[in-house]
């Protein structure tokens, strides 16, 4: 909120409530483009306070709020014409005004508030618009905000409207991968059930080409997500999203990403890679490279879908609900097990080298998977199923779960709890059996079990299968074969 206070004195302009540089900055801004918009303010003392004073303000979305209110000060709009408004933008020295971050945050806020209408940098108007809340008015400059204000010359609101041309943007096509049939089985698993994956190969099997091919196969994104996905990228991005984003996330972050860089934080808080993979992938390729702190990070994103970032003076949450992917090699040359490559690594040094992955992070994981090196055969192959089919299928199954959980959010088989294996996941009597040879051969936790049920129930959903046959629970249980061999329990 900004407070103006206009009396007689030195002829200064003074700004509190712990601004940082750049609102100080906005006095200059303020004052030169309120003069050359040919607005006369006579010198007098004023002090402008940013409230509530607690909060750090940063950026430059104050400067219009500034100006009007001081106009309004100083008599030259009534105060009525600022009730029940919202006035967010940059000012240029000329009295343009500019985009600002989070437009479509300040919109939301300004709706929930039950204000009348929010001014908004012409840039940033028809992504707010879109949220469908209080009117959304689109400014220029400072001379026509001030008509709008004046009801002058009204500005119509902002019609909204998701943008076509972002959703027509390219996601890579699953048909473009030969062979690697396991692999891409598995990706079209984790779509339909929101399970997290992890690709164990050798270098150059197609890991990180097959992790890119996922957006593609995640159904659409509905409105809301797609407001949410909006927001936190606007709160980022050096040029501002001017509509809706439709695409979904994909974030593949450097391995040596801090734990502030991972889940956010800052002195003034902004989202980390686990929120701006929000509704979409989070891809960590290279799994045994990240620092470990960074991965312990994950955790509660992992089980809330969000994250906390305290701070001193502010508690923030940011939503994080992302399907993580993850790669690695089986060793650091990366040959361990290949038919075709010779590994070189010292069994110890293989033994680290998993070892850093494993634990809680590993434990979120439902499919573990193997991608060997393609074979000359299958890369001169015909191709598989393009995208679209799969998406297809990921769809149909996604949609029996969104009957069965219709109360949950995310509605997927993935965010079943112990309780819910009982109703959903029964399987038939010769499945049960299957189910507990393999407890018995492979050694497997009872987490691991619950693991393979639920998987198991993805993969009767992608079969349309009401009942959880025998052929489900065996592909399921491939997805946790290497359990041992990683030396996990699982
Ligand atoms: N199955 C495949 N079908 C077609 N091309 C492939 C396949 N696998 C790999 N390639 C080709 O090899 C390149 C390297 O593959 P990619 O980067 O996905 O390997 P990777 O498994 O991630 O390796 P690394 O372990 O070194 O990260 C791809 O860009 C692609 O051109
Ligand atoms: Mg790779």
């Amino acid at each position: 909120m900004v407070e103006v206070d206009v009396h007689n004195g030195l002829p200064q302009m003074i700004i509190v409530g712990l601004a940082d540089a750049s609102v100080r900055e906005s006095r200059e801004r303020v004052r030169s483009a309120i003069k050359n918009c040919g607005f006369d303010l006579p010198p007098r003392a004023v002090v402008i306070n940013l409230a509530p004073a607690d909060l750090r303000k940063e950026g430059n979305h104050l400067d219009l709020a500034i100006a009007l209110a001081l106009m309004a000060a100083h008599g030259q709009i009534p105060d009525s014409a600022l009730e029940g408004r919202m006035l967010c933008g940059e000012l240029g020295l000329d009295g343009t005004i500019r985009p600002i971050r989070g437009g479509l945050s300040i919109a939301d806020l300004a709706t929930r508030e039950g204000l009348r209408e929010v001014l908004l940098p012409r840039p940033n108007a028809d992504q707010a618009a879109a949220l469908g809340g209080i009117p959304v008015i689109p400014v220029r400059s400072l001379g026509e905000a001030v008509s709008h204000l004046l009801d002058e010359d009204p500005i119509d609101a902002a019609q909204g409207g998701l943008d076509p041309l972002v959703a027509a943007l390219e996601v890579p096509d699953l048909a473009e991968v030969r062979g690697q049939e396991a692999a891409k089985r598995a990706l079209e698993v984790a779509a339909a059930g929101g399970h997290n994956l992890l690709f164990i190969g050798p270098p150059g099997s197609g890991k990180t080409m097959l992790a890119r091919r996922l957006p593609g196969l995640l159904p659409p994104l509905h409105l809301a997500e797609s407001i949410a996905v909006t927001k936190i990228h606007s709160l980022v991005a050096e040029e501002p999203p001017s509509r809706l984003l439709q695409q979904r996330p994909f974030r593949s972050p450097h391995p040596g990403v801090s734990t502030a860089g991972m889940i956010g934080g800052g002195s003034i808080p902004r989202p980390g890679e686990a929120s701006l993979a929000h509704g979409g992938v989070l891809f960590l390729d290279e799994l045994p490279e990240f620092h470990r702190d960074a991965l312990e990070s994950l955790r509660q994103p992992l089980e809330e879908g969000k994250v906390t970032v305290v701070r001193t003076r502010a508690r923030l949450e940011f939503p994080a609900r992302f399907a993580l992917l993850a790669a690695m090699n089986p060793c650091p040359c990366g040959h361990f097990g290949d038919v075709r490559g010779q590994c070189r690594c010292p069994a110890p040094t293989v033994e680290r080298y998993r070892s850093r992955v494993s634990g809680p992070l590993l434990d979120r994981i439902d499919l573990h998977v193997e991608v060997p090196s393609v074979s000359l055969e299958e890369l001169r192959g015909r191709s598989g199923e393009p995208t679209a089919v799969v998406a297809a299928r990921v769809l149909a199954a996604r949609d029996l779960q969104r009957q069965r959980f219709a109360q949950r959010v995310p509605p997927v088989n993935a965010s079943m709890g112990p309780e819910d294996l009982e109703t959903w996941c029964r399987p038939s009597d010769a499945a049960r059996r299957l189910l507990d040879a393999a407890f018995e051969r492979l050694g497997l936790s009872a987490r691991a079990m619950t693991r393979i049920l639920k998987v198991a129930r993805t993969i009767a959903d992608l079969a349309q299968s009401e009942t959880i046959e025998t052929a489900h629970v065996a592909e399921a249980i491939q997805y946790r074969s290497l359990d041992r061999r990683m030396g996990g329990g699982g």
